[in-house]
């Protein structure tokens, strides 16, 4: 099985014939490259959604350096948005007819974090938790991508969207060892 497949897994989990028969095939085929371009326009979506919602997490942390790592983040992000451009480019598809639903939803639950009037710290839990949901999404949306532009010879896209999916990995680790330092310093006091 081709890493990064799994996202696929109901499908394919159920009989494949099942899926073939369903819809009959009345209308023409879609093909691997369709799901590429829309899960790539899915990404292009979360990520200028992030671009809108991660100032607004950066000002809502309380410790410095979750703060500094939402900005570093942001930077990041606005980065990744060129390469997803840059991969648009290359294979000349527009981006920008998807909306992706589900970063809607996870930048709504960190705004409903934000809401909760929790303490400080307590707070600040809360918005690691809702940015490593981001990250694992990024990163199981990435992993398809990825090992999707290898599978169709796209080897500028792979390399591009690869370099994204492991700053997004990283991000993940950094927010995960502030978790623990947050934890650290709570039981320490
Ligand atoms: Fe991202």
């Amino acid at each position: 099985m081709v890493p990064g497949l799994h996202c696929v897994g109901r499908v394919t989990a159920c009989d494949p014939r099942d899926l073939f028969f369903q819809e009959d095939r009345e209308m023409s085929a879609k093909t691997m490259q369709d799901l590429f371009v829309n899960q790539l326009q899915d990404a292009y979506s979360a990520e200028t959604q992030l671009t809108k919602a991660l100032p607004k997490m950066a000002k809502a942390a309380t410790s410095s350096d979750l703060k500094a790592g939402f900005e570093q983040h942001l930077t990041e992000t606005k980065g990744q948005v060129k390469r997803l451009e840059q991969v648009g480019k290359e294979l000349g598809v527009k981006l920008t007819s998807n909306t992706c639903e589900a970063m809607e939803g996870l930048v709504a639950e960190g705004e409903e974090i934000i809401g909760l009037g929790l303490e400080t710290e307590v707070q600040d839990a809360g918005l690691i938790a809702a940015a490593q949901k981001v990250e694992h999404y990024e990163i199981a949306l990435y992993g398809c991508l990825c090992s999707w532009a290898k599978q169709l010879g796209y080897s500028s896209a792979q390399t591009l969207l690869h370099q994204t999916l492991e700053e997004e990995k990283q991000t993940n680790e950094k927010l995960t060892h502030l978790a623990e330092r947050q934890v650290n310093l709570q039981v320490a006091t």
